[in-house]
């Protein structure tokens, strides 16, 4: 399956799902432009944050309180915000796109 990353100005980057690792990971691994993930996926750096489209918001579940407390300090924080390192990827997730914001760039 494919999950594919929009950066702020409309780019597209197709990805390949490995079941079971991180969004953050698979950014990271295919050399998305705006994740760089600097805390390795601990949720304490808000370098991976995402916009979840809301038709996908279901199949990511919920934010964490951790990672809650990550995304309050976030300034452009949207409703669908999500750091990706806290969302494990699976291929149900085929087709998802999620948007990557404007401080990312
Ligand atoms: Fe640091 Fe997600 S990689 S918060």
């Amino acid at each position: 399956g494919k999950i594919t990353f929009v950066s702020y100005e409309g780019e597209e980057h197709e990805t390949a799902i490995v079941d079971g690792q991180s969004l953050m990971q698979i950014a990271t691994s295919n050399g998305v432009t705006g994740i760089d993930g600097d805390c390795g996926g601990e949720c304490a750096c808000g370098t991976c944050h995402v916009i979840v489209g809301s038709e996908w918001v279901s199949l990511t579940g919920k934010q964490g309180d951790d990672e809650e407390e990550m995304l309050d300090l976030t300034p452009e924080r949207q409703s669908t915000s999500r750091l990706s390192c806290q969302i494990t990827v699976s291929e149900e997730m085929d087709g998802m796109t999620v948007h990557l914001p404007e401080f990312q760039m």
